[in-house]
Formats: structure tokens, C-alpha cells, sequence
């Protein structure tokens, strides 16, 4: 059985207690820390910023994995790039030179990912799935946790990860959005290769052990 990466999201968790979430995320089947930066503009809701990851950081040993809902990610990611954040996602509908984007992340010492809503297709980032290290798919529309998985969302995991084979390309497949118990099974067999997920891993995170190798 293929090892499924579980991200859990601090969205879900409650701030004011950041370091026992984050412990809380370690000791149960934790793989990475998904942190979703929203920006009040790209979408209508704000978490956190750079000095929130960097403090983090010496609290965790897990992988930061940077989900930046912002416009003007050029900006953001030379501010992510100096946190310990390890993957900076950013959002291809924010972003008008995406490969340029890509290769800044890179030179930054961070690993690269893109993330597209419901609404994008895959072909919008075609050109570049060649230059990535990770392709998020969005299933919900973004802002807010706590939302219904959109099933029409699934075919573009199964396009990616067909594509990756395909061409023999290296980026890894997450899902983000509604991810639980309910629906991980059929998003894995999809060929999904991380799951992001909020609530349902907070609010009981058994859930995640069957898709442990
Ligand atoms: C939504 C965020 C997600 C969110 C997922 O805009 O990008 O990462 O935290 O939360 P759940 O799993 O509750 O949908
Ligand atoms: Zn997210």
C-alpha cells in the first residue's frame, strides 16, 4: 500500500493554544503542517502571516507545508521564504507569471506547489506541472474550513495523477477541502498522495491510521 502523507490543518485548531496542537497533530498520525495564509482579498477571511509560521517553527519537527490564499504571492513568497516553511503553495488563479513564481520559490531553498479552486482546471497548469513539486487541488472553494468536499473536484486528482506517470513528472498530489473519514478512501484510490485536512482530523483524527504503510 502506497504511504499516504497526512497534513492536518491549523485552521482548524484553536490559536491561542498553538503548541499543543501542534503536539496534538505529532502524536497522531501527523505527517506535515498544512498552514493556510489568507489574506482578507483573495479570499474573505485571514488567518496568520510570517511571524506566525517562523514561531512556530521550533515547535514542530514536522514538514510546514505553506498554503498561501493571497494576491500578490510574489510578495508573500519572498516573506515565506525567509520563515521555515518547506513548501510554498501558491494560487494559480493569483498569479499572472506563474513559472517565474515558481522558480523564485526554488531559489529560496523552498519546494514549490500550485493550487487551483473548483472552478480551474488542470489544463490551466499544464505548461508548468514539469517544474513542481506540488499540485493542490482545491475541493472546496477556499476561506473557510468546515465545508462539503465538491465531487466534481475529484476527476482533477485523477488527471494529475495520471499525468505525473504519464510523463514521468515529480510533484506530489494534495487534496485540500472537506477531507474525512467518509471520503479519503475513494480520494486515495483517486491517486491522491497528501491529505489536508481540517476539521474532521481535529475533531477526531482515528480516521487517518489505515492510510499509514
Ligand atoms: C480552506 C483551507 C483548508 C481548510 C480545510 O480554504 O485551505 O486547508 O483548513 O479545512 P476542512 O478540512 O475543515 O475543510
Ligand atoms: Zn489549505
Amino acid at each position: 500500500m502506497k504511504n499516504i502523507i497526512i497534513a492536518p490543518s491549523m485552521l482548524a485548531s484553536d490559536f491561542s493554544k498553538i503548541r499543543e496542537s501542534l503536539d496534538f497533530v505529532k502524536n497522531n498520525g501527523g505527517d506535515w503542517v498544512h498552514l493556510d495564509i489568507m489574506d482578507g482579498h483573495f479570499v474573505p477571511n485571514m488567518t496568520f502571516g510570517p511571524k506566525f509560521v517562523d514561531d512556530m517553527r521550533p515547535h514542530s519537527d514536522l514538514i510546514f507545508d505553506v498554503h498561501m490564499m493571497v494576491e500578490n504571492p510574489e510578495f508573500f513568497v519572498e516573506e515565506f521564504g525567509k520563515t521555515g516553511a518547506d513548501y510554498i503553495t501558491f494560487h494559480a488563479e493569483a498569479c499572472t507569471h506563474i513559472h517565474r513564481l515558481i522558480y523564485r520559490i526554488k531559489e529560496l531553498g523552498k519546494k514549490a506547489g500550485i493550487s487551483i479552486v473548483p472552478s480551474t482546471p488542470v489544463s490551466a497548469i499544464e505548461e508548468v506541472l514539469g517544474d513542481l513539486d506540488l499540485v493542490l487541488v482545491m475541493t472546496v472553494n477556499p476561506g473557510f474550513g468546515g465545508q462539503k468536499l465538491i465531487p466534481g473536484c475529484v476527476k482533477k486528482i485523477t488527471q494529475l495523477a495520471r499525468l505525473k506517470e504519464e510523463k514521468g513528472y515529480d510533484y506530489l498530489v494534495s487534496v485540500d477541502g472537506g477531507v474525512g473519514a467518509g471520503n479519503a478512501q475513494m480520494l486515495v484510490d483517486a491517486g491522491v498522495d497528501v491529505l489536508a485536512t481540517g476539521s474532521a482530523f481535529f475533531k477526531d483524527p482515528g480516521w487517518t491510521k489505515k492510510f499509514k504503510a
